[in-house]
């Protein structure tokens, strides 16, 4: 079943399987390099493959709305952690990371959703995940602008070390990407 929805979101183009295959890559190689185990490293392979699975629960036209969202439509985007949670809690695959995909867009200041977690408060699998992500994202083009460049990027999640970031995750990631040719 979950292999079907995912099926569905790189269909309607929500999910690029390049954006989730490298980044995939990129976040279990950071957790080796944190000394993560084995299982530990799948798991995180499964958070960055599964994350928006939710979106799947979302309307197409907010989704692939060009433009600034209104108030309402941003609430809606945002209830993609809720329904990802509902389907991984439902499905025996992604049991071990249904939490991780609810939290995935806190903020280390507490400033991020779906709870307002602050923190340690945040699990360390989603900590990472952010960093990784927010990386990914930069350095590669969107249909709305070109890709930054590999040091502009880290220049910006230094910037967010300590607000969107963990300090202590921020500084591991700037010497993982050191020894990362990627
Ligand atoms: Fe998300």
């Amino acid at each position: 079943m979950v292999q079907t929805l995912l099926k569905e979101l790189e269909s309607r183009d929500f999910i690029s399987q390049g954006h989730t295959i490298h980044l995939a890559h990129m976040i279990s190689d950071f957790g080796l390099s944190l000394g993560l185990n084995p299982k530990a490293l799948t798991n995180l392979r499964l958070l960055a493959e599964f994350h928006d699975i939710g979106k799947v629960g979302i309307p197409e036209h907010i989704l692939s709305k060009v433009g600034a969202l209104t108030d309402e439509e941003r609430t809606e985007i945002r209830r993609h952690c809720e329904i990802g949670h509902r389907i991984a809690m439902y499905s025996p695959e992604l049991l071990n990371v249904a939490d991780w995909i609810l939290k995935h867009h806190e903020y280390w200041n507490g400033n991020g959703y779906p709870l307002g977690l602050e923190g340690e408060g945040i699990p360390l699998e989603c900590r990472m995940f952010s960093i990784v992500e927010a990386y990914e994202v930069m350095t590669n083009d969107r249909p709305y602008r070109r890709a930054m460049s590999h040091s502009a990027a880290l220049a910006e999640i230094n910037r967010c070390s300590g607000s969107q970031f963990d300090p202590e995750l921020v500084k591991a990631f700037l010497q993982f990407t050191e020894n990362f040719a990627g």
